[in-house]
């Protein structure tokens, strides 16, 4: 058994990003807290209070004892784009794969509830393997026959983001700024906190539930990468760039700084608008508000989405570049 008590919950990747903050509330409320996760010994802040359990989905038999007591899974598992290089490679045809093998466990394990962490506007029909990815993941949840939430964020921001902090730091880099296109394609970004918050909220839900998590603003891109700039203090001229060129200098970017820094897709989706919905706010930290609290430290160090799948042992915030 993965644990002794019913009152447990496991949390996957709790020494990463959003299970991070999950995590911490969760203990926060006294309750019993296990991670699943590829990085069983990256550095972590609870001292010892998570027990970690390797992720691993060829292991059946393993996932479910170590499910097994477990009140509530959070699931936070997935990859960001497909990758192959060198001793690191993903794909996101293998991470639903993957999900649906942990969601059969959960089953077996005798799991009462998944709290599931979806994207925005995921759909079968997309052309976006992404956003395909995230529909067969919720329809699979749904059909399980788990009690479940369905958390729908858009962008994430907190101390450990990505994308946020890029912007931040390209910002601070180079004396101009290109967005794709015209910039005019919308984002609710959500505080990361604020999606933990929903997340153990609804966790101790007992009502199926699919909610879209957005934050309180919405932003064209081209407005938050200005509000950005104006809140550190880097206003620079944002011009139009065709997507194409914009991913070509992502890419020059990538090579210098080690990463994958944004890909085709992720560039159409943005611009096809799936980052935002008509839905009300679920969070309500305003992103203006925690960028202007954080302001001498946002973009100051680039965030390498291929460093923290390179090296499993250290926490985000020491992966940080220069
Ligand atoms: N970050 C955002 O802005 C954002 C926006 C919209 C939706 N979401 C959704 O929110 C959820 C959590 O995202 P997050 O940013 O908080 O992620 P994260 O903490 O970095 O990772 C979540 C989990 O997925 C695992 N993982 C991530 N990338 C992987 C890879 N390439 N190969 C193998 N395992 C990988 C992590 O591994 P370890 O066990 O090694 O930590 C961890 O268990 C995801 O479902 C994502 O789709 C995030």
């Amino acid at each position: 058994m993965g644990a002794g008590s019913a009152r447990v919950h496991t949390v996957t990747g709790a020494f990463g990003y959003s299970g991070k903050y999950i995590a911490a509330r969760l203990l926060d409320r006294g309750i019993e807290v296990q991670t699943l996760t590829n990085s069983v010994d990256r550095a972590n802040p609870f001292g010892g209070r998570v027990r970690a359990y390797p992720m691993n989905f060829d292991d059946t038999r393993g996932l479910v004892k170590a499910l097994s007591g477990s009140d509530v899974l959070y699931n936070t598992y997935w990859v960001r784009f497909n990758y192959s290089g060198g001793k690191v490679s993903f794909l996101h045809s293998v991470a639903v794969e993957n999900t649906k093998k942990l969601f059969a466990a959960a089953r077996e394990a005798g799991v009462r509830r998944v709290v599931h962490v979806s994207i925005t506007n995921p759909s079968k029909d997309s052309p976006y393997e992404y956003f395909r990815g995230k529909a067969e993941l919720e329809e699979a949840l749904i059909g399980s026959g788990l009690s479940y939430a369905i958390l729908r964020p858009t962008v994430l921001f907190g101390e450990e983001d990505i994308l946020i902090n890029n912007i931040a730091w390209l910002l601070r880099r180079f004396p101009v700024f290109g967005v794709f296109g015209g910039g005019t394609y919308r984002l609710q970004p959500i505080y990361v906190d604020d999606l933990a918050e929903l997340a153990v909220r609804y966790g101790a839900s007992r009502q199926n539930l699919v909610v879209d998590a957005i934050g309180p603003e919405t932003f064209t891109y081209r407005e938050l990468v200005r509000t950005i700039g104006e809140i550190i203090r880097k206003r620079r001229p944002i011009l139009s760039i065709p997507n194409r060129l914009g991913l070509l200098a992502g890419r020059l970017v990538g090579a210098w700084v080690g990463d994958v820094t944004i890909t085709g897709e992720e560039i159409r989706a943005l611009s096809a608008d799936l980052l935002h919905t008509s839905s009300p706010p679920a969070g309500k930290t305003r992103l203006t508000e925690w960028a202007w609290a954080h302001k001498d430290t946002l973009g100051v160090r680039y965030s390498s989405e291929l460093a923290r799948r390179r090296d499993r042992r250290k926490s985000y915030e020491e992966l940080r570049g220069r």
